[in-house]
């Protein structure tokens, strides 16, 4: 070879001296950032995003179930370039995906909810607050162009979940979600072996993970001490056991009759719900179900939501709006919801291992990965747009396993 055919092989990049930019160059999938979520936290916070309830059965099965189906690609369908945009409650989002509620969030990253709102608004996606965030709605509302939803942990105290509605409307909040499914909180095997407390306790192991994880404790404890600034007073600092005794433990119809009169926003319920509750929950004035196992974190060996979806749709009818998450990892799942039945995709775990690896850029990474899956996804399945998807669904994804 000629010197200039030889140095034109030789692709010398300069070297990226800023780690977060590097960890993201290197990750080109949710699986990648998960790998390195795992490298850059704790063990303790790790397991805490990680982990499901009691033998993980329904963690497994909700990944699982979106690989089991199968999806049978239209050949030669004159595909360029296809439109993800969907329409959810008068907002035009650039593809069925949005951000699930977490709680604690800062503990991932200090930066927690406030990353998670910048990086959903920039890509014009919802995301949901949770009751026990470590943010302030009233910060997140400041957040330009955030399409602002919150999940509601009924509080035994009923002034107060109304004093929580309150504020939330306040602070720009247009849509609620109502958690059904953790009346008690699921028995979350690795939390209760690694002997976690939210906040973290600086106890003699986690002093030893100071040095295997110095970047994380160094933002941590640089960062203001965590609260929940949502919640009522006392619970402020208090551990994971304190806060839960906060919720109300027995739910039922009338509560969400309650919640309807009170909240003039649209009203979801979240919970792996089936198809005659999720049609009482519309009845009763629900704008519609955000199906979720809660990421298989609360009740082990629960239906999943992929599972769920079908009598879901039949029972409530085209119009109500049907969410789902648990499990979702890749575009092709936001796919596989939309085309059974779902009209907004949502992730919680996707995010947060980018969150973790590098803030709100990070979370903004999660979410390009997710869209540039969809697009793919779609382009390979050779269909145009996601009414396209809806149209065909039957025929586009079958279940592997009834095959
Ligand atoms: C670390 C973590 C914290 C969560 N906190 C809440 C919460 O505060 N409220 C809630 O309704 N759901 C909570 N969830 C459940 C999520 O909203 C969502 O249902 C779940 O993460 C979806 O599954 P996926 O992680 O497989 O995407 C949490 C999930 C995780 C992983």
């Amino acid at each position: 070879m000629k010197p200039t055919e030889i140095r034109a092989l030789l692709q010398l990049k300069s070297f990226e001296f800023n780690r977060q930019t590097r960890r993201r160059g290197k990750s080109h999938s949710i699986e990648d950032l998960r790998r390195l979520a795992k490298h850059s936290l704790p063990k303790v916070v790790f397991d805490y995003v990680e982990g499901g309830a009691d033998a993980e059965v329904t963690l497994a099965d909700n990944v699982a179930g979106f690989h089991a189906r199968r999806l049978f690609p239209v050949s030669l369908s004159d595909v360029e370039q296809p439109d993800a945009r969907v329409s959810v409650f008068g907002h035009e989002l650039p593809l069925p995906l949005g951000l699930s509620p977490t709680g604690y969030t800062r503990l991932m990253h200090s930066t927690g909810e406030i990353a998670v709102g910048r990086a959903a608004a920039a890509a014009g996606i919802p995301y949901v607050m949770s009751t026990v965030a470590s943010t302030s709605v009233a910060d997140l509302g400041q957040i330009s162009n955030l399409n602002l939803w919150a999940q509601l942990y009924v509080l035994k105290d009923r002034d107060q979940t109304w004093a929580f509605l309150n504020r939330i409307a306040g602070a720009g909040v247009t849509v609620l979600e109502i958690s059904v499914d953790t009346t008690v909180a699921g028995f979350r095997s690795r939390d209760v072996r690694n002997g976690l407390t939210i906040p973290p306790a600086l106890s003699p192991k986690a002093i030893v993970d100071i040095g295997a994880h110095p970047s994380y404790w160094l933002q941590f404890l640089r960062a203001p001490a965590m609260t929940f600034p949502n919640m009522p007073q006392q619970s402020e600092g208090g551990s994971i056991g304190s806060i839960s005794d906060f919720f109300e433990s027995k739910l039922g119809w009338d509560d969400v009759a309650a919640i309807r009169e009170r909240w003039n926003g649209k009203l979801l319920i979240k919970g792996p719900v089936n198809g005659p509750d999720a049609k009482r929950a519309i009845d009763l004035g629900a704008d519609g179900i955000h199906l979720s196992n809660h990421g298989g974190r609360q009740l082990d060996r629960c239906a999943t939501t992929l599972d769920l979806l079908p009598e879901v749709r039949a029972a409530v009818g085209d119009g109500p709006l049907v969410v789902i998450d648990s499990g979702i990892r890749h575009g092709s799942d936001i796919v596989t919801a939309y085309a059974l039945g779902a009209d907004l995709a949502m992730v919680g775990r996707a995010y947060l291992y980018g969150l973790a690896v590098a803030g709100e850029a990070g979370v903004s990474h999660a979410i390009g990965i997710l869209s540039e899956q969809v697009q793919r996804t779609m382009h390979l399945l050779g269909v145009h747009t996601m009414a396209e998807v809806r149209a065909n669904g039957a025929s586009l994804v079958r279940d592997s396993r009834g095959l």
